[in-house]
C-alpha cells in the first residue's frame, strides 16, 4: 500500500480547497475499498486501515459539514456496490431544493419571486403545496407511453441505471394509459416505503437473522439498489410522481395541470397536492400536514411549494443547484418520550464498541422504535442518561433514531446510577481500550483488542489474514472463510493449517460439502501448505493489528529482520509501556520510534495487541504452524555502509528522501528517523535543523549530500 503524508487538520492552516480535495480523495478511496470488500471479496487493506480512513473522513466532515459530498460513505445507503449499475446521464439535471425553516422564510421566498417577476402585490401568484416525501428520487423514462429506463439521481448529472429493478415495482406503471402521451416523457418522483411495510420488512429481516434498516428511507434505497432484482420485487416499494425531466411536448401550462395529467395517465401522484393562492395558504397547509403527518403512513420531512404557472417557472429558472420557483419547508424532527430499559453494547467488525439504547417500544412519527443510538461513551456521560430513565428521542429523516437525553420530568429511583461503560469486550472478554492520539486526546470509540479471537471480529480477521496483500491463500476468499468459520472448522488463523488433518476425521469432510468437491479441496489444502512459509512482513500485516498496514508491516519486518527479533522487541515494549512516568518514551518504545515511519500510534497499537493473552495465544498457535521468512530486501553483502545506522535530515538536492532511504537499505544500512548514540552517519541536506545539532553534540559523523554520494560510490 502506498504511504502518504499525514495531512494535518485544517484548523492549522490547510485551505478549504485542500480540505475539499482530501475529502474527495478519501471518499473515492473508501468507495474503492468498499467495492473490493463487498463486491470482489478481495480487500486490499486491513480493517484497521479501512477504519482509520473512515475516521479520518468523519473528522474532516464533522469539522466541515459544508464540504460533505453527496457520495459520502456516511450518506451511503443500501448494500449494492456503487459501480455495479450502469451510468445514465440526465438530459435535464436532477436538482435539489432550497430549504425554508420558518414562516418568515416562506414569505421571503414569495417576495423574492414577486420581485424577480416584477409582480405587484395585487398580481395573482399561485403555488402548489405537497408533502416532501422522504424516499429516493428517481427518473422514469417513457417512450411512446412505455416504460423504457429508470435512473437514480446520483450526483444530479449522472445517476445509476436501475431499470431492471424498477421493472419489478408494481406501483410503477409499465404502460401509460390515455391520450396525447408525449413520445418522450421523463417522469420524476420519489420511491418510498410505507410505515407498515417498513415494519414488516424489518421483522422479516430480524427473523432471518439479516440486518435491519434504521428507517424507511434506508430500507427503500437498500431495496431498490439490489443486484438481485428478485429482492427488489419482494419489497412493496411505492412511488409518487411530482415533476418531470425531458418531455417532447408539455401537456399542460401549470404545475397542478401537469400533476393532474400524470394522474390521468395512470401515474401515482400524491392526493394531498393542493393549489394555494397565497403564502398564508401555504403556511396553513404546512401546519395541517405537520399535525397529521404521523398518520400518513409514510415518512415526509416537509412541504414542497412550487410556483404553479410553468411560464413563471421558466422565467424564474435556477440558482446554483436549486430552482428559484420551488422550496422545501422543513418539519422539525419528530420526538417522543419513552423508558430506557437497557444499554446494550454492540461490537462491530472492526472491534468498535457501540452503545445501543433498548427502549420500551414507542411510536415516533408513525414508526415504532425500540432501539436507538447513544453514539459513544462520552455522549452517555455528557447527557447523563441512565438505565430506567424516561428519555426523549428523536427521529429525523435519514438519521438513525437517537436518544437526546433524559425527558423533562424524569424521576430517578434510589437505585439509579450513572452508566458504566465496559472496558471489557462483552463478546470475547478482551480488554477494550480508547486510543490516545499524539496530543493525548482519547478516541471517542472504545475498541476490543481481541482481534484474532473475538467472534465479532474473528471472521474479518481471518478474511484479512488470507487476503492478497497478507498471506494470500489461493482459493480461500471471503465466502470460504465465512463457511469455515460458521461451521466451526476455522476459528483463528492457526486453524487454517490444521484444517486438512482435522478434515480427514471430520464427520462431514469438505469434499462432501456442496460447492467443494474432492478436486477443489485438494487444491485448497495444497494452497494452504504452500503458505506455511510466509514472508515476515506479510505475516505481521496478516495479524490485522490496528494501524499496522502493509507499509508499516514492511517497515517493521525490514527493521527487525526476523520474527523472533520483532517479537522480542514487542515484548520489551509491552513490559516497559509506551511512556515513562515523566511522559517520555521508554527505551523499548524508542526501539520502534527511531524507525522511519513508526510513530506512537503504531507502538501503542502493538502494545495493546500483544498485551492481550487471547492474542498471544492465537499468535503462538499460529507460529507453531507457520515459518516466517526472514525479511531480506536485496541487500549488498559488502558496502561502505553495511550495518551502519544512517539518518537523513534536511532537504536533499539530488535524491528524494525515499530514494536515499531505499539506496541506503540496499547497501545494508539501517535508516533511522532520529539521531541517537547508535547513529553512525547523519546525512545533512540544506536547512538541516535539530538532528544536525544533536549529531554534532553526540560526535556522530556528519556528511553532506555529496559526501554521502561519494561514500556510497565506493560500494
Ligand atoms: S420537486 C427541481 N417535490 O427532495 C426540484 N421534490 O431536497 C424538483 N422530494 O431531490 C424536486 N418530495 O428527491 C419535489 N414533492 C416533492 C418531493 C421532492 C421529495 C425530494 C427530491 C429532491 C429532494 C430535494
Amino acid at each position: 500500500m502506498a504511504k502518504r503524508a499525514q495531512k494535518t487538520d485544517q484548523s492549522n492552516g490547510a485551505s478549504q480547497a485542500d480540505t475539499a480535495a482530501e475529502i474527495a480523495r478519501l471518499t473515492a478511496e473508501i468507495a474503492r475499498h468498499d467495492a473490493l470488500y463487498h463486491r470482489d471479496d478481495a480487500p486490499e487493506i486491513s480493517d484497521a486501515d479501512y477504519d482509520a480512513m473512515r475516521r479520518e473522513l468523519d473528522a474532516l466532515e464533522k469539522a466541515h459539514p459544508e464540504l460533505v459530498r453527496p457520495d459520502s460513505p456516511s450518506n451511503r445507503v443500501g448494500s449494492a456496490p456503487r459501480d455495479a449499475f450502469g451510468k445514465v446521464r440526465h438530459a435535464v439535471p436532477m436538482l435539489s431544493l432550497g430549504n425554508a425553516f420558518s414562516a418568515e422564510d416562506v414569505s421571503e421566498f414569495e417576495a423574492r419571486i414577486r420581485k424577480f417577476l416584477s409582480l405587484t402585490p395585487d398580481d395573482d401568484l399561485a403555488f402548489t403545496a405537497e408533502p416532501k416525501i422522504d424516499g429516493l428520487s428517481i427518473a422514469l423514462r417513457y417512450e411512446a407511453g412505455r416504460f423504457a429506463q429508470a435512473a437514480t439521481r446520483g450526483d444530479g448529472q449522472e445517476g445509476e441505471d436501475v431499470t431492471a429493478n424498477v421493472e419489478t415495482i408494481k406501483a410503477i406503471p409499465k404502460r401509460l394509459k390515455g391520450k396525447s402521451i408525449p413520445d418522450v416523457l421523463e417522469v420524476r418522483g420519489e420511491i418510498y416505503l410505507g410505515h407498515d411495510d417498513f415494519a414488516a420488512l424489518n421483522a422479516a429481516q430480524e427473523a432471518a437473522g439479516a440486518k435491519t434498516f434504521a428507517n424507511p428511507r434506508n430500507a427503500a434505497a437498500g431495496s431498490l439498489r439490489q443486484l438481485d432484482v428478485s429482492v427488489t420485487a419482494s419489497r412493496p416499494l411505492k412511488f409518487f410522481a411530482y415533476t418531470w425531466g425531458e418531455v417532447s411536448s408539455l401537456p399542460a401550462d401549470t404545475q397542478s395541470g401537469m400533476i393532474a395529467t400524470f394522474a390521468g395517465w395512470g401515474l401515482p401522484t400524491n392526493p394531498l397536492t393542493e393549489r394555494c393562492a397565497s403564502a398564508d395558504d401555504l403556511i396553513a397547509y404546512y401546519e395541517a400536514r405537520n399535525a397529521d403527518r404521523a398518520g400518513l403512513g409514510y415518512d415526509i420531512d416537509g412541504i414542497v411549494y412550487k410556483v404553479d404557472r410553468l411560464d413563471y417557472q421558466d422565467r424564474l429558472g435556477f440558482v446554483s443547484r436549486a430552482p428559484r420557483w420551488a422550496i422545501a419547508h422543513k418539519f422539525p424532527a419528530e420526538q417522543a418520550v419513552t423508558r430506557l430499559e437497557a444499554i446494550d453494547i454492540q461490537v462491530g467488525r472492526t472491534g468498535s464498541l457501540t452503545p445501543v439504547a433498548k427502549l420500551q417500544s414507542v411510536n415516533v412519527g408513525g414508526v415504532v422504535v425500540s432501539n436507538a443510538t447513544l453514539h459513544n461513551e462520552d455522549e452517555i456521560a455528557r447527557k447523563d442518561v441512565r438505565v430506567g430513565d424516561l428519555v426523549r428521542l428523536q427521529r429525523a429523516g435519514d438519521v438513525i433514531p437517537q436518544v437526546l437525553g433524559p425527558a423533562p420530568g424524569n424521576e430517578r429511583g434510589p437505585n439509579s446510577k450513572p452508566f458504566v461503560f465496559p472496558d471489557i469486550c462483552p463478546v470475547c472478554g478482551s480488554h477494550a481500550v480508547r486510543e490516545v492520539d499524539a496530543k493525548g486526546v482519547a478516541d471517542v470509540v472504545r475498541r476490543c483488542t481481541g482481534g484474532l479471537v473475538c467472534p465479532a471480529q474473528a471472521k474479518e480477521r481471518l478474511r484479512h489474514y488470507v487476503s492478497r496483500n497478507a498471506v494470500d491463500i489461493e482459493g480461500l476468499g471471503g465466502k470460504q472463510v465465512e463457511f469455515l468459520y460458521e461451521t466451526g472448522r476455522v476459528m483463528q488463523p492457526a486453524d487454517i493449517y490444521t484444517l486438512a488433518a482435522r478434515d480427514a476425521r471430520h464427520s462431514e469432510p469438505l469434499a462432501t460439502v456442496k460447492g467443494y468437491g474432492a478436486k477443489s479441496v485438494e487444491k485448497l489444502f495444497a494452497a494452504i501448505e504452500d503458505r506455511r512459509t510466509v514472508p515476515l512482513d506479510r505475516l505481521i500485516f496478516g495479524l490485522g493489528i490496528r494501524h499496522v498496514g502493509d507499509g508499516t508491516a514492511a517497515d517493521l519486518a525490514g527493521a527487525f529482520g526476523t520474527w523472533d527479533a520483532f517479537r522480542a522487541a514487542v515484548d520489551r515494549a509491552v513490559a516497559d509501556g509506551l511512556h515513562t512516568a515523566d511522559g517520555k518514551p521508554t527505551e523499548a518504545a524508542l526501539e520502534f520510534l527511531s524507525l522511519d515511519g513508526i510513530g506512537e500510534t503504531v507502538v501503542a497499537a502493538l502494545i495493546s495487541f500483544f498485551e492481550e493473552d487471547h492474542n498471544i495465544a492465537a499468535v503462538d498457535a499460529l507460529l507453531k504452524e507457520v515459518t516466517p521468512e526472514p525479511f531480506t530486501r536485496e541487500v549488498a553483502t559488502q558496502s561502505a555502509v553495511l550495518g551502519k545506522t544512517v539518518v537523513f535530515t534536511g532537504t536533499l538536492e539530488k535524491l528524494s528522501r525515499s530514494e536515499a532511504k531505499a539506496q541506503a537499505e540496499r547497501l545494508g544500512a539501517k535508516v533511522s528517523g532520529s539521531v541517537s548514540k547508535k547513529t553512525d552517519i547523519v546525512v545533512a541536506g540544506a536547512e538541516a535543523g535539530s538532528k544536525l545539532t544533536k549529531a554534532r553534540d553526540l560526535g556522530v559523523q556528519v556528511l553532506d549530500e555529496q559526501g554521502w554520494l561519494d561514500l556510497i560510490a565506493e560500494s
